[in-house]
């Protein structure tokens, strides 16, 4: 559907209509506009807000009516991003995931995808019952960061498992990399494969020609964005993005019902439009900006003693074929410290929070958000982070990200395994044997270990290094990773 005319908003000037009508609400949330709130929360939060935390009141509606303020509001996000259909999302990219991969491939079927997903693909699969074909992601040995995959090697897996039925790839991962995503997308589309994006992290690369390609755009049939992570909309509030020619937008929309609540937070609704209203009056602007701030910010990190800062440099290394340069991965093993230290060091001292750290790197976003100010602080803190750990520039090493393994499954769907007979075993003693709990490090949420998955020695070390560093595993039930759970 083409943009005509200026910007709409039926979902905010609805609920102000509402609000404006002044009847008794004898409906839920029961604070009642914020009248039976405890007044704490109503401090803190501003009588406004509380106000407008309602939910399907007639007129305004419900996220899957065929007509009214919300459809329109979504099929004004389908223009501007060039979809045929756009849908809200008030539980995050995370309920996209799922409903994408539940509304492609079934119990039994494959799926192939990148061994670096996020785990809200994981919870996907074992809700769908589909058996993943995972493809290794290229690794940066020095900074320790799984990149993309490159086209090649989902090619192989498209060759070697005729009888798949989706593909699905990460643009841009978390740190920011992208593949040969229009590659990919013409070789499964040649094999009649779906293929599905995993876009949490590039809901702006629409908007500006230094940004890599945004998959709609590429071709993709199924997209989810979360509108959250980068631009203004509240936390929670993601996108899906569509493309008939392959998708059955009936079997969809009822997969999202399955994993939407049935009472969307009208804020959220309100925030996810009023985020493609100000990408329509000035994305191309406000992005640009954003990029442009943070190519100088990266120039000034490169010139910071003991930093690196990833960029143009790396691009063509096998699983890199572009970045996003409003993600910042400042590598600050250099300076003989770990990320996670560097990350508490520049809250502490610097008083800048990064999106997150790893053992040799952290990560700040740039955002629409930003300006002079915020990349001064930002570069201010890390001179004097540079600085403070001057003498030592003793290059801290650490390694074993081993994400490029090529697929260690046996087959079984994640589902299979977790609703299976399992045992529980010592984690150390468990090489060889069949994982049946997801096993992730995090940030950056990526499962090291998944249900259904041969546990390697590799893996083993890996996860023991991570704990060994003060690094969080997330998932399994003993998280210090002294036992796991097999499949018995
Ligand atoms: C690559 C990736 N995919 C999906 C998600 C899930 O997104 P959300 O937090 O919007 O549910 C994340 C969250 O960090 C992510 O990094």
């Amino acid at each position: 559907m083409p943009i005509d005319g200026p910007a709409q908003t039926p979902i905010l000037d609805s609920l102000q209509n509402y609000l404006a009508e002044q009847v008794w609400p004898f409906h839920t949330p029961g604070h009642k506009l914020g009248k039976g709130a405890h007044s704490g929360l109503r401090q803190v939060m501003g009588a406004a807000a509380l106000s407008l935390d309602l939910t399907v009141v007639p007129g305004i509606g419900d996220l899957f009516d065929k007509q009214g303020p919300v459809q329109q509001s979504q099929q004004q996000a389908a223009a501007l991003y060039g979809a045929d259909a756009s849908y809200f999302l008030v539980n995050g990219t995370t309920c996209g995931i799922y409903a994408m991969i539940l509304a492609t491939v079934g119990p039994g079927e494959k799926i192939i995808l990148p061994r670096n997903i996020h785990r809200s693909v994981m919870g996907g699969l074992i809700l769908s019952g589909a058996i993943p074909v995972f493809v290794g992601a290229e690794l940066d040995e020095q900074l320790q960061i799984a990149m993309n995959t490159t086209a090649e090697a989902y090619e192989r897996a498209m060759e070697l498992n005729p009888d798949a039925k989706a593909v699905l790839l990460i643009n841009p991962t978390y740190y920011g990399v992208v593949g040969e995503l229009e590659r990919v997308v013409a070789s499964a589309h040649q094999r009649d494969l779906m293929v599905l994006v995993d876009e949490a992290h590039g809901p702006h690369l629409h908007f500006s020609p230094l940004l890599p390609v945004q998959a709609i755009s590429a071709g993709a049939d199924l997209v989810v964005q979360s509108t959250h992570k980068i631009l203004g909309s509240l936390s929670q509030s993601s996108i899906l993005h569509c493309r008939r020619q392959r998708v059955s937008l009936c079997r969809l929309e009822s997969m999202l019902q399955l994993v939407q609540s049935s009472s969307p937070n009208y804020l959220l609704l309100a925030s996810l439009e009023a985020a493609v209203v100000q990408l329509m009056e000035g994305g191309a602007e406000l992005i640009g900006k954003s990029v442009l701030l943070a190519s100088q910010a990266r120039e000034r990190i490169n010139r910071i003693d003991g930093l690196y800062c990833l960029g143009q440099d790396r691009v063509g290394r096998p699983g890199i074929a572009g970045f996003d340069p409003t993600k910042l991965v400042v590598t600050v093993s250099g300076l003989g410290i770990r990320g996670n230290d560097a990350a508490a060091w520049l809250r502490q001292q610097g008083k800048v929070q990064a999106e997150l750290s790893d053992v040799n790197n952290v990560l700040f976003l740039i955002t629409l958000a930003d300006d002079e100010a915020s990349i001064d602080q930002l570069v201010n803190a890390l001179e004097l982070l540079s600085c403070r750990y001057d003498g030592r520039k003793r290059p801290f090493a650490f390694s074993g990200l081993f994400l490029t393994q090529g697929p260690t499954s046996v087959g079984l769907s994640p589902r299979e395994v977790v609703f299976g007979p399992r045992r529980r075993v010592s984690f150390d003693q468990s090489a060889g044997l069949v994982c049946a709990e997801t096993v992730t490090s995090y940030p950056p949420g990526i499962p090291l270990l998944f249900p259904g998955e041969v546990i390697t020695p590799a893996a083993i070390d890996y996860c023991r290094a991570l704990l060994g560093q003060g690094l969080t595993i997330l998932g399994p039930e003993d998280p210090t990773l002294k036992t796991v759970e097999v499949v018995a």
